[in-house]
């Protein structure tokens, strides 16, 4: 159900839960102050209880309401990139937010988002928080029309077109002395260094440590449909051919574009619109050409492939 910015703005206020546009993805917006409706949230998602919510704010001073010191050059990174897809993880202070949207840790993500619908309405509601509008586990929500595959046709959602990035933001952590990147996402790692002097590492999903980014324990933006990432896949296995626009495959199978080896922006925008496609036409499994650059915004969607083709 498609809602106004003014029914978004009461809905919200009255302790409702919307699904919200940004620059990256959909989101599952409820008000900071309304603990019950960000309970509904992971209902809704059938998402674990462990895994944190993102705090969005409107402007820069809000964050003094949660959060007591920042870390080193916080202030360069993000007055550089918000508004924008940047979340930073900071150290709370006690008893700042309630513990259903830090999942009982000690810090929080946040991020302002540069999408000026969004914006707005947060300016008008105060923070709220917003995991992305899917599923738990399944790809990320891009459109009003994929929110409402996920939640139903009279979910309420404030409809503003195909998000532009297509991709979620990029999580970073202050960690006793150097910026880590814990989510790759719609900034790519080689854009800090102009500001940090240095590009942040990747921390990896480790099995054995517990997670500094509680959300790498889970299975992501899978489709339902099997993806098959080897270049010597069984060719019986599936239907669809996952690709780009420049190069040829086998006839015998239907093509989907990723769009163009050229544009990583374009590829990123629809890319989790084409995995869900797949589950659409009930495929029966996809073979992704994963023969693309491996630099800039390319590595966060390979990394978002190599999740989504994980079995569990
Ligand atoms: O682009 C985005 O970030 C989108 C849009 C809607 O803003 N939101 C989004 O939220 O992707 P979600 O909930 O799908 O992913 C949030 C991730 C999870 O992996 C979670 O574990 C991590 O952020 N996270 C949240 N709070 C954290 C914290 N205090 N420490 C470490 N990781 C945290
Ligand atoms: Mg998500």
């Amino acid at each position: 159900m498609r809602i106004s910015f003014l029914e978004a703005v009461k809905m919200i206020k009255n302790g409702s839960v919307v699904a919200l546009p940004t620059e990256t993805v959909y989101g599952l917006a409820a008000s900071i102050h309304q603990p019950e409706a960000i309970e509904s949230i992971f209902n809704l998602k059938n998402r674990p209880r462990i895994n944190p919510l993102i705090i969005h704010l409107a402007n820069f001073e809000q964050i003094s309401l949660y959060v007591e010191t920042l870390p080193i050059n916080f202030k360069e990174l993000v007055d550089f990139f918000w508004p924008g897809p940047l979340t930073c993880i900071l150290p709370i202070k006690k008893k700042s937010i309630h513990s259903n949207v830090t999942a009982s840790l000690s810090t929080a993500g946040f991020r302002i988002p540069s999408l000026e619908i969004t914006r707005q309405l947060i300016r008008e509601v105060g923070p709220i928080v917003m995991p992305s509008a899917n599923l738990s586990g399944r790809p990320s929500a891009t459109t009003a029309e994929h929110v409402e595959l996920d939640f139903g046709l009279n979910f309420p959602v404030l409809d503003a077109g195909s998000s532009e990035g297509g991709i979620e933001s990029t999580i970073i952590y202050y960690d006793k002395s150097e910026w880590l990147i814990l989510r790759q996402g719609a900034i790519p790692a080689e854009a800090f260094t102009s500001i940090l002097k240095y590009q942040p590492r990747l921390i990896e999903k480790n099995l054995e440590k517990k997670p500094l980014s509680p959300g790498q324990l889970f299975r992501h933006y899978s489709p339902l449909t099997p993806l098959y990432l080897n270049p010597l896949e069984n060719e019986s296995h599936y239907s669809h051919i996952l690709g780009f626009q420049e190069r040829n495959y086998s006839h015998s199978k239907q093509f989907i574009s990723l769009g163009s080896l050229y544009e990583p922006k374009g590829v990123a925008k629809n890319l989790y619109a084409n995995l869900r496609l797949l589950d659409q036409k009930h495929s029966l499994g996809a073979w992704v050409d994963m023969d693309f650059p491996s630099f800039e915004l390319w590595k966060t969607i390979a990394e978002r492939l190599n999740r989504a083709a994980e079995k569990n």
